[in-house]
């Protein structure tokens, strides 16, 4: 399996804060059955902004520790994008890292509260015409998408992908984010699954039952296929 969403690099954002921290998680996720994780701090000019070399350096340092622990966990950079921070100011792409090999898809993220959604239109185009796909990151977690549904079938028919957070199947975001990650599942709009992990401590809570829940609703079959799609779309090895 593969975690398409998580803070597991030490010391870079507000995610794990040492490297025994990342350890801990990488082992955890293996004792559940992932193979691959992508690593994607927050990249953002107003929070944190982990840049593409940094991003690297973190993932060969910590593969190297897993690799000598024997932890069988495939590390693979990516970022967590901000919507704001895409686009540097001289209208170029900034410096973050993109989650493929091809560099063709980004992890982005939007404001939780209720904006202008033009602004996203307006990222999408600027990705598009550089022939840039979108992979969102927990869009259960959007007011703008949780009010109005017709605007998730909108930009899944453009194109952009949906990463929904294993948490909101237990509702670790609450019980709206909870249902509208379910209605995500069931209607089909789900690419892939992130832990969006920040602290182990959280995992440990939530893992468990969130992939309990998450076979009960799709079942393994549909959650390898998952799984091979998103191989196939970021060319993992
Ligand atoms: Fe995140």
């Amino acid at each position: 399996m593969i975690d398409l969403h998580s803070h597991i690099l030490p010391g870079l954002d507000d995610g794990a804060q040492s490297e025994s921290e990342s350890i801990e998680i990488a082992r955890f996720l293996t004792d559940y059955g992932f193979t691959h994780m992508m690593a994607t701090p927050h990249f953002s000019k107003s929070f944190f902004e982990i840049q593409a070399d940094t991003v690297n350096k973190g993932v060969a340092t910590l593969q190297e520790n897993l690799n000598l622990q024997a932890i069988q966990l495939k590390i693979i950079p990516g970022n967590e994008v901000y919507f704001d921070s895409i686009i540097d100011e001289n209208g170029g792409l900034a410096s973050f890292h993109f989650i493929d090999q091809n560099q063709k898809w980004v992890l982005l993220e939007l404001p939780f509260h209720r904006f202008n959604f033009m602004l996203f239109d307006h990222i999408q185009y600027q990705l598009s015409r550089r022939e840039i796909g979108i992979l969102l990151a927990h869009p259960e977690r959007y007011e703008n998408l949780l009010d109005d549904y017709k605007l998730v079938k909108k930009i899944a028919n453009q194109g952009v992908l949906f990463q929904i957070n294993l948490g909101s199947l237990v509702g670790e975001y609450g019980r709206t984010s909870q249902k509208f990650a379910e209605k995500l599942l069931s209607d089909d709009y789900v690419f892939g699954v992130g832990t969006d992990v920040h602290q182990i401590t959280t995992l440990q809570k939530n893992l468990p039952q969130a992939l309990t829940r998450l076979k009960k609703m799709i079942g393994d079959k549909k959650i390898a296929s998952m799984m091979q799609n998103a191989f196939q779309t970021f060319k993992f090895e």
